[in-house]
């Protein structure tokens, strides 16, 4: 029996904090020249450019997809493009154009050219009046204009797998925590800072209050997830395709302080709650991934303890090597 042949990706919205880690995966896995990574701007030196091939893209421009698509051959999408949510309510417009418009011309464009996709969801789909541990199937209802994008591209990619057969799958990720790229202007991004904050000052002002509790995950984890749902046969992909709950760790502000006082001491955290309080407090605390864990047998491996470890030995080091 011949081996499958070796796909060709595109990743687009690729220097942002899931693609530096997401693209490196993909290049190990299928090999560098044949996963492309595109963005709508570009970083001097950034390991994604400079590890193989990189286009400058906007996803509103639907032409300059196709032309990547056409001269590539490119068999599936990894469509990380978006506004999160911070910067999203600060923009909404920005956010619908980019969130729905910028997924509404990746889905044509596969529907055209038989294309995988996959676009990511969020813990943002839920509202107020989500329990506090979120069931996958239950009222969406968000409060935020980038909760409803992603509501919208949930129904967007179970209309185009009904209807045109194409295979677009999506993962609500929780709050990603993670050391190699900044995180991109969301509302969990005070999970990350933290732990930068903590290494080079010993001190973080934290834009939400000490008992806010999130669902949050391991960059290592969610880089798994996403490559464990798209290999999973169709067969066993339920309804829940446009967005599965993945569970990660689910911890308050305190709990992490907490856990980065036992390695960085002293260490203190202050707080000054704005606007992002009340996106954090819409959304739910933790999720419920049991069909995620049914359907492709999910399973975090990152807790609490192991991630703050993870966090802090790897910025220490790479600090070290920078100075
Ligand atoms: P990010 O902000 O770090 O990266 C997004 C990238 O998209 C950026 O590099 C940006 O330059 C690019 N981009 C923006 N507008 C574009 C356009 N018009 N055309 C092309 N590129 C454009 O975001 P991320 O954290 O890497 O998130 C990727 C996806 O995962 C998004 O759909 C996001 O909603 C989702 N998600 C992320 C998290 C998280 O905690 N990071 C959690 C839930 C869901
Ligand atoms: N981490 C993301 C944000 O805060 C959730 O989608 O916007």
């Amino acid at each position: 029996m011949s081996a499958a042949p070796t796909p060709t990706v595109l990743v687009t919205g690729a220097l942002g904090q899931i693609g530096t880690e997401l693209v490196s995966a993909l290049r190990e896995l299928y090999g560098s020249d044949s996963v492309i990574a595109s963005d709508i701007r570009e970083i001097e030196g950034h390991p994604v450019i400079n590890n193989g091939p990189f286009l400058t893209a906007d996803v509103l421009d639907k032409n300059s997809l196709k032309v990547i698509i056409e001269d590539n051959n490119v068999n599936i999408i990894y469509h990380l493009a978006a506004i999160l949510s911070a910067t999203g309510e600060k923009n909404p417009v920005l956010c619908e154009r980019v969130n729905v418009g910028g997924l509404a011309n990746v889905l044509e464009l596969a529907r055209e050219y038989e294309l995988r996709v996959f676009s990511p969801s969020s813990i943002a789909v839920f509202g107020p009046d989500c329990p506090n541990h979120a069931p996958q199937i239950t009222p969406l209802n968000p409060t935020t204009t980038y909760g409803k994008t992603k509501v919208t591209g949930e129904i967007m990619a179970k209309y185009y797998w009904e209807v045109h057969g194409v295979d677009v799958r999506g993962i609500r990720y929780p709050g990603l925590i993670s050391w190699k790229a900044p995180a991109g202007g969301g509302t969990t991004d005070y999970a990350v800072d933290i732990f930068h904050h903590a290494i080079m000052s010993g001190k973080y002002s934290c834009f939400v209050g000490p008992d806010t509790r999130l669902p949050m995950m391991y960059m290592d984890d969610a880089i798994r997830a996403t490559l464990e749902m798209m290999d999973t046969p169709v067969e066993s992909i339920s309804d829940s395709r446009g967005g599965y709950n993945i569970s990660g760790c689910s911890f308050t502000v305190t709990e992490l302080v907490a856990e980065i006082s036992k390695v960085i001491d002293p260490f203190e955290c202050t707080y000054s709650p704005d606007i992002r309080q009340e996106y954090a407090d819409s959304w739910p605390d933790s999720v419920d991934d049991t069909e995620a864990s049914n359907d492709w047998g999910w399973k975090a491996e990152f807790g609490l303890e192991q991630l703050v470890n993870e966090m802090l030995t790897n910025l220490t080091r790479t600090r070290e090597v920078e100075e």
